[in-house]
């Protein structure tokens, strides 16, 4: 067999369309001998038939593993250079109450940024001081939240905001401890970073405005300034982007120190993943020592001591440690010029994940419930919505005999797949399930249509809570009520 020219060039014609390539799966995932997947030690099969599908599964002691080894290779890197560091676990890639108390327990703080994060993150039982929150719009009451319930660091995101937070943080007689994040005006993304004097973005401040910012935001007595905070972007490989962006920031750090202490530096997340056998993610522990490295060459060239240093990984952490399973509802080839493409549809798609229509993102895709040695053909997934653009893996290679009724499972989704999830098309977000040693534990239930109804006020009034009207027996029929 030789490979489909439609396939993209990264794309190699597997020998075995049934192997698990390393690095893209979940720890704990295997093939069992019978050819299904199990994870967690739970079967995939197990999981639809309990669960349903589309679901989410997360293998917990991946997903802790991987926050622990995080924290434990920064923590022996940075000490190594003198000094300590704070691991954020960046909850916008995914957050529930469970995966919060994952996170504390791995010995990670939790980084937020919406009141609803917030209030999850308490929900689980957070200590408020464990908690650094983000955004570029903070409302009023956010702020106010944040201060009166004692967050341990806000982030000041633009002007405006300092006196915000100062106010706020007066009103609660607190002394808020903050952080300017700034932009170092390098943007990097995967292998490329490109280094410019300003960033046209929404986030943060130009990094030539800190020190008149930082003046101000010293000259509140209800403010403590902690340091600079920068995040440069995403799915980033490699470290010379954080490297060129460390480096922008101490020199003006550096400056800084001459007006009072600057503890910490904060350089955010964005360490890349796999999620193909194309991508090449630096590994935690070198990535880990590369940033030391250049932390302390950058401050020993300055002069200056080593600050505590602060970053904030989702993706790295709970990516890989998920996957989604799916149904397959029918299958369709299309020839194109000689060449064909099987076009495998789900019962999900772009409510689920919505990265690939978002991002053009990749993934990769794997038989669940079995294997087969019938020859791979190139196959797109294509999710069930009213988006030609709704595809979830836009090419991999699937067992030929890929039919309807077969599970298929999706590697790397634990990170922006349930975060970024949505109800077009009326579809119910799905369920979030844990599985280790052999038992699942759903960690999120899944939204039902009577759900999202409940929320409409033409069916369920009492959705509305402004609605004052008297509720008179002419108020509309449930549509279950037997048509007359
Ligand atoms: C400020 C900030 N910190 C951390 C992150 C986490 O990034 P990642 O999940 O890629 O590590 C993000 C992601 O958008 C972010 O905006």
């Amino acid at each position: 067999m030789a490979t489909n020219p439609l396939a993209p060039d990264w794309l190699g014609l597997p020998d075995d369309a049934n192997a698990l390539a390393r690095g893209l799966w979940p720890a704990t995932l295997l093939r069992a001998p019978e050819g299904e997947l199990v994870i967690g030690g739970v079967p995939a099969s197990a999981l639809a038939a309990e669960f349903g599908t589309p679901l989410y599964v997360v293998d917990e002691t991946d997903a802790r593993a991987r926050a622990a080894t995080l924290r434990e290779a920064f923590e022996a890197e940075f000490a190594r250079i003198g000094t300590t560091v704070h691991i954020y676990y960046a909850g916008k890639a995914f957050l529930s109450t469970e995966v919060a108390r994952w996170m504390l327990a791995e010995g990670l703080n939790i980084d937020i940024c919406s009141g609803g994060e917030l209030a999850v993150a308490l929900a689980a039982g957070t200590p408020p001081h464990r908690l650094g929150f983000h955004g570029n719009n903070k409302s009023l009451t956010e702020i106010d939240d944040a201060c009166r319930l004692g967050v341990g660091t806000i982030v000041i995101d633009s002007p405006v905001e300092i006196s915000r937070v100062a106010e706020a943080a007066a009103r609660h007689g607190a002394r808020q401890t903050v952080r300017l994040r700034v932009n170092s005006g390098v943007h990097a993304h995967t292998h490329d970073f490109l280094a410019t004097a300003h960033e046209d973005q929404k986030f943060g401040v130009a990094l030539e405005d800190a020190p008149a910012l930082v003046a101000r935001i010293r000259a509140e007595p209800s403010l403590r300034f902690l340091g600079l905070h920068c995040h440069i972007g995403s799915q980033i490989f490699g470290a010379d982007g954080f490297a060129e962006s460390a480096s922008r920031l101490l020199a003006v750090h550096a400056d800084l120190l001459a007006g009072g202490p600057v503890p910490e530096m904060n350089l955010g997340g964005g360490f890349g993943i796999a999620y193909t056998s194309a991508d090449t993610p630096t590994p935690i522990r070198e990535l880990a020592a590369r940033l030391a490295d250049i932390v302390a060459a950058e401050c020993a060239a300055r002069g200056i001591p080593v600050p505590v240093v602060a970053f904030e990984p989702g993706r790295a952490i709970i990516g890989p440690a998920g996957v989604t399973l799916y149904e397959v509802g029918t299958t369709k080839a299309v020839n194109l010029g000689g060449n064909t493409r099987l076009y495998v549809s789900v019962d999900g798609g772009m409510s689920d994940n919505a990265r690939p229509a978002l991002y053009g993102a990749d993934y990769t895709v794997r038989l669940a419930n079995r294997s087969s040695q019938t020859d791979p053909v190139l196959v797109r997934v294509a999710g069930k919505h009213c988006e030609s653009g709704d595809i979830v893996v836009d090419a991999d290679y699937l067992p030929g005999d890929v039919a309807p009724g077969d599970l298929v499972m999706v590697a790397a989704t634990g990170a922006y797949c349930w975060s970024l999830s949505n109800n077009y098309n009326f579809v119910g977000r799905p369920a979030v399930v844990a599985v280790a040693g052999g038992i699942p534990r759903m960690l999120v239930r899944g939204e039902t249509v009577a759900d999202l109804l409940a929320r409409d006020t033409g069916f369920s009034p009492a959705a509305d809570p402004a609605d004052t009207r008297p509720k008179s027996p002419k108020s509309p029929k449930s549509p279950k009520e037997p048509a007359r």
